[in-house]
């Protein structure tokens, strides 16, 4: 049984993020989506908000779980029992730092292998900012993010 965690903020998951899960299932016997509740960024959506909206955007998935964490990712990842850690390389400019992190985490749990995907083309260019601006100029982003995430932005946006 081999399972990896995908760990990141998604505030809010995009379906570029969607793209690298179904990527990472066809792989591993189990992803667990972990949302980190990371004090360095401020986020628009609760930690319990993202979460519902990756479960019902993966509901879809039997062997994908949900959950959030605080504190290190290699932590979580072994007290998971995962074998590695999923990150997403859209393009070149998140290398420096993927590749940083990467090595930190070897260093903290040597056992622990990071593993990058490369999402579709077409999301290269999204980020979960971008997303937020859009929605809040109440711009149509129902392309970009799964139906949960749309709706709940157009709940959030709606005057
Ligand atoms: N499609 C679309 N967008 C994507 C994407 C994809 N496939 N992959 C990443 N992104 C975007 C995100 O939307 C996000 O955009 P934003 O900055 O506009 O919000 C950005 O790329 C990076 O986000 P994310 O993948 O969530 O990474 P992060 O840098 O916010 O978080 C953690 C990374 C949570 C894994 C990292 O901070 C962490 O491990 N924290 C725990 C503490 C720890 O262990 N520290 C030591 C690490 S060395």
């Amino acid at each position: 049984m081999r399972r990896v965690i995908y760990p990141g903020t998604f505030d809010p998951v995009t379906n570029g993020h969607i793209d690298i899960v179904k990527r990472a299932i066809d792989l591993f016997d189990e992803v667990v989506v972990t949302v980190a509740k990371n004090p360095a960024k401020t986020s628009m959506f609760t930690v319990e908000e993202r979460v519902e909206m990756l479960r019902k955007s993966l509901d879809e998935f039997p062997n994908v779980i949900v959950d959030w964490f605080d504190g290190l990712v290699v932590d979580h990842a072994k007290a998971l029992g995962a074998v590695g850690i999923i990150r997403g390389l859209r393009a070149i400019s998140d290398f420096e730092y993927e590749f940083q992190m990467a090595l930190m985490n070897r260093k903290l749990s040597a056992g622990l292998k990071t593993i990058f995907l490369m999402p579709h083309e077409k999301y290269t260019y999204l980020n979960s900012t971008i997303i937020r601006n859009l929605a809040q100029f109440k711009s149509d982003i129902s392309e970009f993010v799964p139906e949960a995430v749309a709706e709940k932005l157009k709940a959030k946006f709606q005057s």
